[in-house]
């Protein structure tokens, strides 16, 4: 089959799209698949219909892309594509929403509110220390974590040039492990520990060679692995997320903390690039990375 790997588009997360892209290419390319590399733009309605794939892997992140826009054109133009559908894309987009109907699922979810970012900037919402992010981004692009040193809540949510998202998550600083599980198909792959030198896993950390590093499987008691792994599976079900996906957790097990796995997002379109998670993964439950990529495209359907 002609597999057209659809990538890049205007997200913040533009750079990340086109390295995932590049890296899931090649993969299927050196399996023999006829490929086109497709950067999204405004004319992609155009360009699929000009090209007539038979498949389309989506590897776009952010939006436009992984919140269910693009999968709503592939349904209407009947081409299948990987990964999530457009009701499940849109949600997981939207971390509040995302929140609700994982907290109705029984799935431990940060508190805290969904604000207007002039309303984030104005006062401390919430005792120091507190974490504000755009409500649908991803990479850590945009997020600020509000310490006791911070007399002022962060003035860049005032500027023209934060138009990353209008709306802003305001929540509590869990402190703790960051825990990482992805699932594929129906089910889970191993616990990825996340170490990172910075004080949290930002867009450096994530993507700069060194600037974190994975342990694979994640040094828990086993009954705390396998509740993140049975977590990650509900969070994918109740999302109704398809193919791959991501969840993030915090784990607070500090002396006093609370010892809960909370998570933070699931992402439906997880980061395949060099420095990312789910490749790793994959490698440790024996699948390679090629597999992987090809597994997503026979997974294609509308
Ligand atoms: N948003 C990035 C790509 C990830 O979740 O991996
Ligand atoms: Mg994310």
């Amino acid at each position: 089959p002609h597999v057209a790997v659809l990538m890049g588009g205007w997200s913040a997360e533009r750079q990340v799209s086109l390295n995932s892209g590049k890296a899931c290419a090649d993969a299927i390319e050196s399996l023999g698949y006829p490929t086109t590399r497709v950067d999204v733009g405004r004319d992609i309605a155009l360009r699929l219909a000009e090209l007539k794939p038979d498949i389309a892997l989506n590897v776009t992140h952010g939006r436009p892309g992984e919140d269910g826009t693009l999968a709503g054109i592939l349904e209407v133009m009947q081409i299948p594509y990987s990964h999530s559908g457009v009701m499940a894309s849109a949600v997981a987009m939207d971390k509040a929403m995302a929140k609700r109907i994982m907290a109705a699922s029984g799935i431990a979810v940060p508190g805290g509110m969904r604000v207007h970012r002039l309303e984030a900037a104005r006062a401390h919402l919430l005792p120091r220390p507190y974490v504000i992010k755009p409500n649908a981004e991803g990479s850590s692009i945009g997020v600020f974590i509000v310490t006791a040193e911070h007399e002022h809540p962060p003035q860049e949510l005032t500027s023209a040039e934060w138009a990353l998202d209008e709306t802003v998550l305001v929540e509590p600083f869990i402190p703790g492990r960051e825990l990482t599980c992805a699932v594929m198909g129906d089910r889970a792959l191993a616990v990825i520990e996340v170490l990172q030198g910075n004080q949290f896993y930002d867009y450096e950390a994530k993507y700069a060679p060194g600037g974190s590093s994975h342990v694979i499987p994640a040094p828990l008691k086993p009954n705390i692995y396998s509740e993140v792994q049975r977590l990650s599976l509900a969070a994918h079900h109740a999302l109704g997320c398809k193919g791959v996906s991501r969840a993030d957790f915090r784990y607070d097990d500090t002396p006093g903390g609370t010892g809960q796995l909370v998570c933070l997002e699931v992402n439906t379109q997880p980061g395949m690039t060099g420095t990312s998670l789910v490749p790793d993964m994959a490698a440790h439950e024996g699948i390679s990375f090629a597999e992987l990529v090809e597994w997503m495209v026979l997974d294609a359907s509308l």
